[in-house]
């Protein structure tokens, strides 16, 4: 194998990992800093984002409220921090940026998704001359424009959330739609497509699989287009946005973001488009005072272990010997996207892992203490404020990173990624099995 040589505190970790424990990596090569091109690229998002929303709210009428804006709150979860362990003021203050009750996709995935199928459709209108460079945006909505794109098809490969926000997105423009589904897709999430008039291929591997398959089927066809989860930059881009909410939101509950106030934010991790796209604009917007950590299920650290690596060489959580299986299901992915990791390269602060019966055990605790209903994928941020002041890689993160007094005055930000449109029967399921494991987290034992 190639890629940067491991340190012997990386083998360490590396170790545990190939174990399947919990276990939390510091990225050496992360530099916080002032990051121009990080804002750059947020300024454009945003812009892009407005440019998008009398069209937003054409098409959505649930947007009305919003005025045509995808958005989440932003909750501080005191009631959270007592069953979590977190009651010492030296874990500062926790909040919940809650996209998993995200209008429209009901996921995180309505940031990325929503956004390049809508940027798309502008983009095939105006090309294709439908569209005149003078005519307002809302013409998509109209009989014309639904026929113009029914000849055409938007295609993705997901393991559920992404095929919803794509699929949703396409449908109401009028584009055909296919999701071509992981074996583990749930059936829920396929029901929904279904409803929605998405064609939905299952196959029998596993998310990299359905991927490849989408990419492959859509070459063969100019009419269709495919939204490429692995490699996507317009995906990558929506997602950035979130982060200019999260800083108007902070301000307006008066916390100013400093050295002596840091921002850390747990990021649920896939292929890494979502967590990369939202720590990128995280950076663009609070430079070296913001620190992203990524979180994936023990068996799925697809980017531990390419960022541990380094960015070049390609690297499976199948050559470690992992499954690859979880509950996590918007996690199962083996390979990380490269694009990612190449943007991350100095600007993560590092990831940890998460085993699944503690997925379980946060769907309940936050079900039961402070009414979120969140999927297991979701919870995973949870555990990032253990990771910080519990571990000895947190400490040492603490001490290379920030002043003595600032974890005191820290945000943890823990971004829920999806939950709220899961049947009311799968998510007693989750709950009942989560109720069912007794606390404390497996990972607190771990160390
Ligand atoms: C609920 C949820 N959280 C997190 C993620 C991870 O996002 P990404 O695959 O872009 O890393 C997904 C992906 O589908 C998801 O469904």
């Amino acid at each position: 194998m190639t890629g940067t040589p491991l340190s012997a505190a990386d083998r360490v970790i590396l170790d545990n990992v190939k174990k399947a424990r919990p276990s939390l990596w510091c990225n050496p090569a992360y530099a916080p800093a002032r990051d121009d091109d990080a804002q750059a690229g947020l300024q454009e998002a945003v812009a892009n984002w407005q440019m998008l929303t009398p069209l937003l709210k054409a098409l959505f009428p649930e947007l009305e409220i919003t005025n045509g804006t995808i958005a989440s709150e932003l909750i501080e979860v005191d009631g959270l921090r007592a069953p979590l362990g977190y009651q010492d003021p030296a874990f500062g203050r926790l909040f919940v940026k809650a996209d998993h009750a995200l209008p429209v996709a009901g996921s995180v995935k309505a940031r990325g998704g929503i956004f390049e199928v809508l940027m798309t459709a502008v983009n095939e209108a105006r090309t294709s001359g439908f569209l005149s460079p003078s005519a307002p945006i809302t013409e998509l909505t109209s009989d014309a424009a639904h026929a113009f794109f029914s000849e055409r098809t938007i295609a993705v490969g997901s393991t559920g959330n992404l095929g919803l926000s794509v699929g949703i997105a396409a449908r109401t423009l009028g584009y055909n739609a296919v999701v071509h589904m992981s074996s583990d897709a749930k059936k829920w999430k396929i029901d929904r497509l279904r409803r929605f008039g998405v064609k939905v291929k299952q196959h029998r591997g596993d998310y990299n699989l359905a991927v490849a398959a989408a990419r492959d089927a859509a070459r063969k066809d100019p009419m269709v287009y495919f939204v490429d989860d692995e490699d996507s930059e317009l995906l990558f881009t929506g997602y950035s946005a979130g982060a200019l909410e999260l800083a108007s939101q902070l301000i307006e509950a008066g916390i100013n973001i400093g050295p002596d106030r840091p921002l850390f934010l747990y990021l649920p991790c896939g292929i890494g488009g979502a967590p990369g796209g939202i720590a990128y604009g995280a950076r663009g917007v609070f430079g070296a005072n913001v620190h992203c950590f990524f979180a994936e299920p023990v068996q799925s650290p697809s980017a531990l272990l390419q960022m541990m690596h380094g960015p070049q060489s390609p690297r499976s959580v199948y050559e470690f010997d992992l499954t690859n299986k979880t509950e996590a299901d918007g996690m199962a992915v083996a390979t990380m996207s490269h694009l990612v990791a190449r943007q991350m390269a100095d600007r993560l602060a590092g990831v940890y892992t998460v085993g699944d019966d503690d997925l379980m055990r946060l769907v309940a605790l936050a079900y039961g203490e402070a009414n979120l209903k969140l999927e297991p994928s979701a919870t995973i941020g949870f555990a990032g404020p253990h990771f910080m002041l519990e571990t000895r890689e947190g400490q040492a993160f603490c001490d290379r990173h920030l002043s003595a007094k600032a974890m005191e005055n820290a945000i943890h930000v823990v971004w829920t990624t999806g939950g709220s449109f899961v049947p009311e029967l799968q998510f007693q399921t989750f709950v009942d099995k989560g109720n069912a494991l007794p606390l404390p987290l497996d990972l607190k034992k771990e160390q």
